[in-house]
């Protein structure tokens, strides 16, 4: 062999045993870019958003014809999100026994959804309101689908608006009373879902009269401070599963990941979950990131 051969042949080998190091290098880095994302982005995506809560929507809005459609749209294009929508045709089912046209065309479009549960709105007082007038309210709403021969036009539970958060034997009575009258009600069944709305966490004596209360209806600010505070955390004989929260004026500049932190934030403390944008009626429109906020909730 000439100098010249070993000397190639050396620094084939030299190149081989390089060419081989950095050829099982580059497939390792092949195989942890294939794997290593995908454990991590399934752990984040697991992670990231903190557990799966509802949509709860308080439909405040006229069902003049297309009215209803941002929120439908939102739940077509969202089958794994769960949406529980307040309906309130007249400070509750409205004085006849069905309600206008526009009603009852467009109710029966939101119940027909498997992803839907319509709840009936219907004022308490602070536990003042006549129990008789209340329980006629409930009843009406029950009657709607016999009433109209459509099994769709129905509600499948009662929102209480105006609960009271201090404690009194005698509101713990008629609440509890109220609720059984909801359970006793076929028609507004499966799930005959009882909803208090205190507006604010109420005396705990209350929680287990309802299987949800909202425990939150302010701005955004509040909700900051609140949270600081670790409120929701504390809430006695509470847990996330019973608790909705409301969160309304949030600023336009919490967008983006702004958003993406607060919605991950609130669905840490409750179950059913509505966030706007809108400072003043918030309940009368759909704010300019809803949609954003309902793929937050997908997430
Ligand atoms: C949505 O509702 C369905 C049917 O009640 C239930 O099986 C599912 O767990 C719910 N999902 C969420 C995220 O709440
Ligand atoms: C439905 O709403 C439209 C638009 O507000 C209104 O003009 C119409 O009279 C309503 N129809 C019924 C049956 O109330
Ligand atoms: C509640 O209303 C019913 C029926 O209108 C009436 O008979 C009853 O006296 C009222 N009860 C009270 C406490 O006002
Ligand atoms: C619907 O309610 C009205 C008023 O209470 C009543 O007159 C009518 O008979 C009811 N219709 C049905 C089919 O129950
Ligand atoms: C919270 O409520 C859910 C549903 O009722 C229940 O399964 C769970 O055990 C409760 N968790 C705690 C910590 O009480």
């Amino acid at each position: 062999m000439s100098d010249s051969e070993k000397h190639v042949s050396k620094r084939t080998c030299v190149k081989s045993k390089r060419s081989r190091f950095i050829l099982a290098t580059v497939a390792l880095i092949v195989i942890i870019a294939a794997v290593v994302p995908s454990v991590v982005v399934t752990t984040l995506k697991k992670n990231s958003m903190g557990p799966k809560a509802k949509v709860f929507v308080p439909l405040y809005i006229y069902p003049a014809p297309e009215a209803w459609a941002p929120l439908e749209n939102v739940i077509s294009t969202h089958p794994n999100v769960n949406f529980t929508v307040v309906i309130n045709p007249g400070n509750g089912p409205g004085p006849d026994s069905l309600p206008d046209g526009n009603y009852t065309r467009e109710i029966p479009k939101l119940t027909a959804y498997d992803n839907v549960r319509v709840l009936g709105y219907v004022y308490t007082s602070y536990g003042k309101r006549n129990v008789s007038a209340v329980r006629k309210d409930i009843q009406t709403y029950s009657d709607w689908p016999t009433n109209s021969s459509n099994p769709n036009l129905a509600v499948r539970g009662i929102f209480f608006d105006e609960t009271p958060q201090q404690y009194d034997a005698q509101t713990l009575t008629y609440l509890q009373g109220l609720t059984d009258f909801v359970k006793d009600l076929k028609d507004l069944g499966p799930d005959r879902f009882v909803v208090h709305n205190p507006g604010a966490v109420p005396d705990s004596r209350y929680l287990a009269t309802a299987d949800s209360t909202v425990v939150f209806e302010a701005a955004y600010t509040t909700f900051q401070e609140r949270e600081g505070a670790k409120l929701f955390t504390n809430i006695a004989d509470s847990n996330r599963t019973q608790l909705c929260a409301i969160v309304h004026s949030v600023p336009e500049s919490v967008e983006g990941k702004h958003l993406r932190s607060l919605v991950k934030q609130v669905r840490k403390v409750a179950e059913e979950v509505y966030i706007t944008h809108l400072s003043t009626d918030y309940y009368a429109s759909f704010g300019g990131k809803w949609t954003e906020f309902v793929d937050l909730m997908a997430a």
